[in-house]
């Protein structure tokens, strides 16, 4: 049998700003076309964690691999060549410009010569997201959060990635559209793009997830196939030894 070899792993990676440190020995793998969730209440050090595999935080050459090749304390633009894109938190789209805009940014800027799955088009998200096209022209920031969103995450397709990282997508956002944003997960992984998905929302995010790790304080605490883990692993992990979820 050939072993499927992960897109993306982090072997010990450390992590901090200045003189604190943020991420203990991040031991961490993902598929191609797997989705990976990445849960821990405020402060645990899931956004260093996107930021770090980035390439936005230094890191030690063999704490990041890319296809089993070492590639930390690459630059962030190397990182998005190499098929990696973020979804921020707080989503960052260009303000006074339009859905459309936003989007051919991404276009004008994607890596050449992608590898393997899905070629974003303009078409293909609009397909993704059918809110979207009847406001192609609108300015972004008179879109709702979650029409936001669709665009954040759209735009980071565009780059043609083969990891797609979402920093907490659902946050702030009414659950109708959370539900829109979820429902085109399944179709992005399809396409080959493995996804990292940094989600608040366990239960959300134990169910939009093949596998999920859990952090504290830095570290994992907990790992495993998203359909075997208890609610009382994910309390324990969550909170630390000693507790459970209410
Ligand atoms: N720019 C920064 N400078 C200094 N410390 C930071 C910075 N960003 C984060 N931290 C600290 O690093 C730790 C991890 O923060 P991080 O933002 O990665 O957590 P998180 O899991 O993403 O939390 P949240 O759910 O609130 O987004 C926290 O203690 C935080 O205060
Ligand atoms: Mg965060």
């Amino acid at each position: 049998m050939k072993e499927i070899k992960p897109i993306l792993s982090t072997h010990g990676l450390i992590a901090g700003y200045g003189d604190f440190q943020a991420l203990f020995s991040v031991d961490f793998e993902i598929l191609p076309g797997e989705t990976v969730a990445l849960i821990g209440a405020n402060g645990a050090g899931k956004s260093t964690f996107l930021r770090s595999v980035m390439g936005l935080l230094p890191a030690a050459k063999d704490m990041i691999r890319h296809n089993g090749e070492p590639v930390g304390g690459s630059k962030p633009h190397a990182m998005v060549h190499k098929g990696f894109a973020m979804v921020p938190e707080g989503r960052r789209l260009f303000a006074g410009m339009s859905v459309e805009d936003n989007l051919r940014v991404a276009i004008d800027h994607a890596r050449a010569g992608t590898t393997g799955g899905a070629s974003w088009t303009l078409d293909r998200v609009y397909g993704l997201f059918p809110a979207l096209p009847s406001m192609r022209k609108k300015p972004v920031e008179k879109m709702s959060g979650g029409q936001q969103q669709m665009v954040a995450i759209g735009r980071a397709l565009l780059s043609q990635p083969n990891v797609l990282l979402c920093d907490e997508i659902s946050l702030g956002l009414a659950p109708k559209v959370i539900g829109e944003i979820y429902e085109a997960l399944p179709a992005i992984s399809g396409a080959g793009t493995a996804i990292i998905l940094v989600e608040q929302d366990v239960q959300r995010a134990q169910a939009a997830s093949n596998r999920l790790y859990c952090m504290l304080e830095g570290r994992i605490t907990m790992s495993g196939k998203s359909s075997e883990i208890s609610r009382d692993d994910i309390g324990r992990a969550y909170f630390g030894a000693g507790h459970a979820m209410g």
